[in-house]
């Protein structure tokens, strides 16, 4: 299973995203993420569809939208018609989960499941056939530059033993507090597919310094 690296828009500097975002695109990113938050499930409030479709103007990169949202499944179709790849609904978000993950397959989009530091893999065990990917917090969210909570590792673990038992081709994607010295615990552990804010776009030498620091620390 071949590595993603996903930069977070959420430490872009906004004055200028699309030049942020074309950067990345050049410096080796695979794909964009965006974090929806709506100030309900999560403190912070950010983007929206609006900002899903002005991102991508800019990039031909798939573009993977975390949402932190209440109801997500009131905007799904905004997110589709935006031009959304992928998307992420939080489990503790989606009373009605099952029909969430088939609405968003059903758009045309590739359903993946969040789950937040306090919720167990076990959530898991009735959804693993209906998602293309896993997403599992590595920081409580609502904000970018959080430290990674270490306990976490173990859980990446116990998710991939989960997907090879129940026979799942989903991929385990983690978000927050990944960086050079975070990361190459959580590809041990089973994860391919890494999320990076502060990371990448507040790396001293520079975006594509930030991307290349993450893909080395991979190698080490
Ligand atoms: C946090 C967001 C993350 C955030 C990560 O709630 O979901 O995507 O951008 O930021 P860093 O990589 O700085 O922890
Ligand atoms: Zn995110």
């Amino acid at each position: 299973m071949s590595i993603i690296i996903a930069p977070s828009i959420l430490s872009a500097d906004l004055t200028r995203l699309g030049e942020q975002v074309q950067q990345a695109e050049e410096g080796g990113a695979d794909w964009i993420h965006v974090d929806v938050m709506d100030g309900r499930f999560v403190p912070n409030i950010t983007f929206g569809p609006n900002v899903v479709k002005a991102v991508k103007r800019t990039t031909n990169l798939p573009i993977d939208v975390h949402l932190m949202i209440v109801e997500p499944e009131k905007h799904l179709q905004a997110f589709a018609d935006a031009g959304t790849n992928y998307i992420t609904v939080h489990y503790e978000t989606c009373p009605h989960i099952h029909r969430t993950l088939q609405t968003i397959q059903d758009l045309g989009m590739f359903p993946g499941i969040v789950i937040n530091p306090g919720t167990p893999v076990n959530t898991l065990v009735e959804l693993t056939e209906y998602v293309n990917k896993v997403l599992i917090m590595t920081v409580n969210p609502g904000f970018g530059g959080q430290s990674f909570i270490e306990s976490m590792v173990d859980k990446i673990r116990r998710t991939k033993h989960l997907l090879e038992t129940s026979g799942s081709e989903a991929s385990i994607q983690v978000d927050g507090g990944i960086s050079s010295k975070t990361i190459k615990a959580c590809y041990d552990a089973g994860a391919r597919n890494f999320i990076a804010g502060s990371a990448i776009f507040e790396h001293k030498d520079g975006i594509a310094a930030g991307i290349a620091a993450l893909r080395h620390a991979l190698i080490l």
